[in-house]
């Protein structure tokens, strides 16, 4: 049998170690120079929440923010985002304390098949860490570069709407201690519980 020797079409793209800060915890991989920030995230980093939709710019589903602005990890090179910090779906809850978007994409029905959920929550939270008072088409601009199929965009306007509102109460000077937005806001390995009382 002839042994042939493989004739590579294109140059292997040089590797090189890439590091940024991924959900406040330092990631440090090796990555092409070529690699999409969406395919690092995914295939190397772990950050399964951030969903592949179109893999083309056009459906929102692969935000993320970057420096805390939202980005579309599908059109982004990892090289981009070198040496920056990312936040991805993952990120948002704070400890056993969910983030208030998350809280009331639950409770107004913002959610359904969830495939679009986490690119509308980051770029949601994005939204209401710049603006802590959206007006509806305020809203609707942060995420017109989101789509749905289930929820017909209602809900999900009115979890940011509600969203924003326990966002201020929680930080109104009176209520800086106790988060409101998480319906269960001592977890079951809460160091606060006495031995036993765990639920
Ligand atoms: S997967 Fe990135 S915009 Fe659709
Ligand atoms: S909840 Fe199904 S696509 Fe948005």
């Amino acid at each position: 049998m002839v042994d042939r020797e493989h004739v590579q079409m294109l140059p292997k793209p040089p590797v090189s170690k890439w590091q940024a800060e991924v959900n406040g915890l330092k990631s440090e991989i090796l990555v092409e120079s070529n690699a999409i920030l969406l395919d690092v995230l995914r295939d190397k980093v772990g950050t399964l929440g951030v969903k592949r939709g179109c893999d083309m710019g056009t459906c929102g589903c692969c935000s993320v923010l970057v420096d805390g602005e939202p980005r579309l990890s599908c059109l982004m090179l990892a090289e981009e985002a070198r040496g920056r910090s990312i936040t991805t779906v993952e990120g948002l809850a704070d400890g056993h304390h969910l983030h208030p978007i998350q809280t009331c994409f639950a409770e107004a029905g913002g959610s359904q098949c969830g495939f679009c959920t986490p690119g509308f929550l980051v770029v949601c939270s994005a939204l209401l860490e710049e603006n802590p008072e959206p007006n509806k088409n305020e809203i609707k601009d942060a995420i017109e570069g989101n789509l749905c199929r289930c929820t017909g965009y209602q809900q999900i306007v009115e979890a940011v709407e509600m969203a924003a509102e326990i966002k201020r109460s929680d930080e109104s000077p009176s209520n800086l201690t106790t988060p409101s937005s998480d319906p269960h806001p001592v977890g079951p390995d809460e160091p606060s519980l006495p031995p036993g009382d765990a639920r």
